[in-house]
C-alpha cells in the first residue's frame, strides 16, 4: 500500500541567487570550474571541494525519464538520502522505501520541512512516493502475527519486498534504478565471539538477504541496462573491531552476492548489480553502533581514523557516495557490473596506520 502520495519535499526552496546556476549552464560546465580555489594557490594545487561543490557534480548527468527506488531512507543524514538527491538532481523520478517503525516520524518531518535545507534541488524536485518497506519480509505470508498487530505497523500493509515491487510496477510500470541502502544488526555492539545465532542471522537477513530478495523481485520489472546498487563496508574484508553482531559477515555476503547476482541478473534481465564500499559517515544507523561512556562513538573514531590514515586525508560527505551511486546508476557505467567500488578516500588500500603510537619517531 502506498502511504503518502506526492510528498512535496523542497518545492521552491532554492532562491534564485543561490549557488545553483541555471541547469543548462551547469550541464555544460565542468566540476573543476565550480571548485573554490581560495587556498593552496601558492602551492599550485586547487583547494579541496566544499560539500556544496561535491553535491553539484550530479548536474552533469541526465536521468530524465528514469524511475528510481531507494530502499532505506528515513532522514537526511545517511547515504540513501544523498543518493536520492544525486539521482533527483540528475532528473530521475525518485521514490523511497522506509522502514515502518520510522515511517511516521519521517513523513512528519518531510511535511514539516525539516529536510528542506538538505535537499535543495534547483527545480523543486520531490520524492514522488514513500513506500513502507520492511526488507526482512519477502511476501505477505512471511509477516508474523505479532508484527501485523504491532502498533508501529498498525494500518500498514503491502510493506514486503514483493508487494512494494508490485506497487511500483502499478504506479510507474517500470523501475530503472534500484538502490539498497539499508542495514540492521540487532547485536552490532557485541563482538562476534558473543553474538547469538539469532542476532547473526538477523543481521544477515536484514542486511544481505534483503538485497538478494530486492533483485529477485525488482529485476523482472527493470529494463535491460537497469542498475542495482548497494552499500557495503570495509569490515567485510578487514577486521574492524567494534563492528560486531555478524554485520561484518553480512557485508561479506553482500559483496559476494553482488558478484553472483551480477552474473545471474545480467544474463536473465540485462540488469547490472554493483556495490559501493563507503567510508565512515555519521549517519543515524552508524551512530547507534556503540559508545563507551565518556568516549567517542564507534563512528567518530572511524571518521577520525580515516582522515588521519587514508591517502587523501580529507572529509568524506554523503554526497560523495551519492555521486558514485549516480555514476553506477547511469549509462556511463553501462559495462560495469559485479564490482565493489571503494568510495573511501583510499583507506582500503592502507596496511599501516600512520598515526599509530608505534609510528611515532623519537
Ligand atoms: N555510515 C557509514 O559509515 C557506512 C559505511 C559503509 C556502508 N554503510 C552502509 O550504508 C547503508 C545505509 O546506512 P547509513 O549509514 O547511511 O544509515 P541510515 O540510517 O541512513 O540508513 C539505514 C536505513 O536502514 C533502514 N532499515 C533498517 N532495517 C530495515 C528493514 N528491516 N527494512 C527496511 N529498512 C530498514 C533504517 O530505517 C535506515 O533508514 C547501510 O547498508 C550501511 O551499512 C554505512
Amino acid at each position: 500500500m502506498k502511504v503518502a502520495s506526492i510528498i512535496a519535499l523542497v518545492a521552491g526552496i532554492a532562491p534564485s541567487d543561490s549557488f545553483l546556476a541555471p541547469q543548462a549552464a551547469l550541464r555544460a560546465s565542468s566540476f573543476a570550474s565550480r571548485v573554490p580555489t581560495a587556498v593552496s594557490e601558492a602551492a599550485g594545487s586547487p583547494a579541496a571541494p566544499t560539500r556544496t561543490a561535491v553535491s553539484m557534480m550530479s548536474k552533469s548527468v541526465d536521468l530524465t525519464g528514469k524511475v528510481a527506488f531507494v530502499a532505506g531512507v528515513a532522514d537526511s543524514s545517511g547515504y540513501g538520502w544523498a543518493i536520492c538527491k544525486a539521482l533527483a538532481e540528475a532528473g530521475a523520478t525518485v521514490t523511497v522505501g522506509t522502514w515502518p517503525p520510522v515511517l511516521g516520524i519521517f513523513e512528519k518531518s518531510l511535511k514539516r520541512g525539516t529536510f528542506d535545507e538538505d535537499m535543495k534541488l534547483e527545480d523543486g524536485s520531490k520524492f514522488e512516493n514513500v513506500y513502507p518497506l520492511d526488507a526482512v519480509y519477502d511476501v505477505p505470508e512471511d509477516v508474523p502475527e505479532d508484527v501485523k498487530t504491532n502498533k508501529r505497523y498498525a494500518g500498514l500493509s503491502g510493506f514486503t519486498i514483493q508487494e512494494v515491487a508490485e506497487q511500483i510496477k502499478a504506479d510507474y510500470g517500470t523501475v530503472d534504478i534500484v538502490v539498497h541502502s539499508l542495514a540492521n544488526g540487532p547485536e552490532v555492539t557485541k563482538p562476534l565471539l558473543e553474538t547469538s545465532r539469532r542476532g547473526y542471522l538477523a543481521a544477515s537477513s536484514a542486511s544481505a538477504y534483503s538485497m538478494v530478495s530486492l533483485v529477485q523481485k525488482f529485476a523482472p520489472i527493470m529494463p535491460k541496462g537497469g542498475s542495482v546498487v548497494s552499500l557495503t563496508y570495509i569490515a567485510s574484508e578487514k577486521v574492524i573491531p567494534g563492528y560486531g553482531g555478524g554485520m561484518s559477515s553480512a557485508k561479506a555476503q553482500l559483496e559476494s552476492d553482488t558478484r553472483v547476482l551480477a552474473w545471474e541478473a545480467g544474463r536473465e534481465y540485462g540488469v547490472r548489480v554493483n556495490t559501493i564500499s563507503a567510508g565512515p559517515l555519521k549517519s543515524r544507523a552508524a551512530s547507534a553502533i556503540g559508545k563507551e561512556k565518556g568516549k567517542k562513538t564507534f563512528i567518530e573514531y572511524a571518521i577520525d581514523y580515516s582522515k588521519a590514515n587514508s591517502p587523501l586525508g580529507q572529509d568524506l560527505y554523503n554526497d560523495d557516495v551519492g555521486n558514485a551511486a549516480l555514476f553506477l546508476s547511469s549509462d556511463m557505467s553501462r559495462v560495469i557490473t559485479g564490482t565493489t567500488m571503494y568510495v573511501d578516500n583510499g583507506l582500503n588500500t592502507m596496511g599501516l596506520a600512520v598515526d599509530s603510537e608505534s609510528m611515532k619517531k623519537d
